[in-house]
């Protein structure tokens, strides 16, 4: 559903976010801003704080923030639209829908009706499993394994048929449009001939929902030992397997309560694990984890704790994994579960508290890497030169100091190498990691080149909260010199935001589609002022600062491109070049 921006901002002015935020938070006045519990991360001493004259949240524990709609969307885990529609229900705004430009009222459409289909062709392949003697294999077969009939209803497992006409005759009999069948990914062009057939014929059928609880995908799984064992839904406008997470629709709330989620590869790691009362799980259904699944799933549960199977893939794919949740400041354990067992079977042989002891030991990433060195290379000497080889690259990427030398006393200790070579060939690795970027960290300091970063912030800061400057800014044209590109859009939306005083952040914040920059302007919102009794001259120095610093940098970098030039030192002008790329990179980067 496609909501024009000009509604967006009547709901938004229309709502009341302490009103709002109250119905999940605790909220105590203090001051002009409320404070609670965040519900975002764990906290003991509130942290959480709304603003009521700005109608923003910001939590200084976590730093998530928004406004009313990123509230209603990151607490009740629903997509925009919903959030846009719960609101709209709650403060009675009509929403007219016929608005919407034909190209997205389209794909919007698409999307609605292949939700329908999905959902349809679901209790169809569950009603094939209900069905006496047709679902009686596939009945037989989940018994074995142990389902209870609880959790075939709860996730509505279903058969498929054992033909190869059974979905296009469904979609025939639907009279689903030509561009919606194929779209589906049921059924596939036939090789030979005119025609198509079902892709999913006789298997175990598994609907993956989506967080709002929409049938987005399928999996299917052979009943015998026949090749493939699983197949899933292609790509399609609403399955993308790099964002899906098989179960979080039911684990979501689980993983919010404890704070923590487990992450196994499989459907019935999944199921088994959710029976037995380990709700607090996702399957990632394939091998390595992506980034975009570590970030929905940041904003469930703070910690994670990865359960591969311990067989060599699951390993290999614990290990591409660790990378991402490193990149993303995620706190994960690694549980290797003994005897080569998988959740599922794990669970199943040995129940809840023995699975749940296993999990609390769960191995950190540097215990994980450590043992798996070991496995491979052996502790006689040269093994334990391989083994010091392996750790530093891993060592070298870990950002905090004192938990990098904790780590490196402990290989210290394990391969009884003395701590200060260790520590030399941890820094080592660190220095050969970072110089190809430490080309701008080594330039001498006195060009300033990186300090006009929070200058740029506090601009936008200002405009935020004194919209009465934005002319200022705009007639100074100090935007063009902002280094940093992201900044400089978010500058111009809210210049292009109308200078309503009332609800300006509000109006801003109906501009701003991702998170991060909404999590920013929340944060800017909160920025106090009204110690600085000459606002309007403050910001004039500030801008004029700002266009001093990039004027003398372009001058120092352009004169020494030009003398490289003359000199014909072309390889010395690439690199200025470079460098004056990598300035800006630098600035995009250094933001978050
Ligand atoms: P596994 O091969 O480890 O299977 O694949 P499993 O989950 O233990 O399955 P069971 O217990 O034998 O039924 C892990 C996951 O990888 C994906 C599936 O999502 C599966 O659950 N997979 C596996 C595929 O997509 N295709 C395959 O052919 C195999
Ligand atoms: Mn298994």
């Amino acid at each position: 559903m496609y909501i024009p921006e000009e509604k967006i901002s009547e709901i938004l002015n229309t709502s009341d976010i302490v009103d709002i935020v109250s119905e999940s938070v605790i909220l105590k006045q203090s001051g002009r801003n409320f404070f609670g519990l965040c519900p975002f991360h764990t906290e003991k001493t509130p942290s959480f704080s709304v603003n009521p004259d700005k109608q923003i949240f910001h939590c200084f524990g976590c730093s998530s923030g928004g406004n009313a709609l990123s509230f209603v969307m990151k607490y009740h885990g629903i997509s925009f639209p919903e959030a846009v529609r719960m609101l709209a229900r709650k403060y009675n705004v009509v929403i007219e829908t016929e608005l919407i430009d034909p190209i997205k009222r389209k794909h919007v459409l698409v999307k609605e009706s292949l939700f329908r289909l999905n959902k349809k062709i679901m209790t169809f392949y569950a009603e094939f499993l209900g069905d006496g003697s047709a679902g009686d294999a596939a009945i037989n077969y989940l018994k074995k394994r142990g389902m209870t009939t609880e959790i075939i209803e709860k996730f509505h497992l279903g058969v498929s048929h054992d033909m190869w006409d059974a979905a296009v005759n469904f979609l025939k009999k639907e009279k689903v449009t030509r561009q919606v069948a194929i779209n589906s990914g049921l059924i596939l062009p036939k090789k030979q001939g005119t025609g198509y057939y079902d892709r999913f014929r006789n298997r175990l059928m598994f609907p993956i929902f989506d967080i709002n609880m929409q049938v987005a995908g399928f999996g299917g799984r052979v009943m015998d030992d026949a090749m493939p064992k699983y197949m899933n839904s292609p790509e399609t406008p609403i399955y993308s397997k790099s964002r899906i997470l098989y179960g979080l629709h039911a684990a979501k709330q689980y993983c919010r309560q404890e704070g923590i989620v487990h992450i196994v590869e499989g459907y019935f790691d999944f199921l088994s694990l959710y029976q037995h009362g380990v709700k607090n799980t996702v399957a990632s259904l394939g091998t390595a984890l992506t980034q975009e699944q570590v970030r929905i799933l940041k904003g469930y549960a703070s910690k994670m704790i990865l359960v591969f199977d311990s067989d060599d893939a699951g390993i290999n794919a614990a290990k591409r994994s660790i990378q991402i949740f490193v990149k993303e400041g995620v706190d994960i354990r690694i549980l290797v579960l003994p005897d080569k067992n998988d959740p599922d079977s794990f669970i199943m042989k040995h129940g809840q508290a023995s699975f749940k002891s296993h999990a609390g030991q769960a191995k950190t990433i540097m215990q994980f890497l450590l043992e798996l060195a070991i496995d491979t290379h052996g502790l006689a000497v040269e093994g334990r030169i391989k083994i010091l080889d392996e750790m530093k690259q891993h060592l070298a990427l870990i950002q905090d100091s004192a938990l990098r030398s904790l780590y490196v006393r402990e290989l210290a200790e394990t391969l009884n190498i003395d701590e200060k070579a260790v520590l030399e060939k941890v820094k080592d690795a660190y220095v050969q990691k970072n110089t190809k970027r430490s080309f701008l960290m080594t330039e001498p300091k006195n060009n300033e080149i990186l300090v006009s970063d929070p200058r740029e912030k506090q601009i936008l800061s200002i405009m935020l909260n004194y919209p009465e400057l934005i002319p200022d800014v705009v007639e100074k044209n100090v935007l063009s010199c902002f280094y940093s590109k992201r900044f400089q859009e978010i500058a111009k939306k809210i210049i292009a935001t109308k200078s309503v005083n009332d609800g300006f952040i509000t109006n801003v914040m109906a501009k701003i589609d991702d998170d991060k920059d909404q999590e920013l302007i929340a944060s800017l919102a909160m920025d106090d002022f009204s110690g600085n009794d000459n606002l309007g001259k403050a910001t004039d120095v500030l801008m004029n600062r700002i266009i001093k610093i990039r004027k003398k940098n372009e001058n120092i970098l352009t004169t020494k491109i030009i003398s490289a030039e003359k000199g014909f030192d072309t390889d010395v002008t690439e690199l200025l070049k470079k460098k004056q790329q990598e300035i800006q990179q630098l600035h995009d980067s250094q933001q978050l």
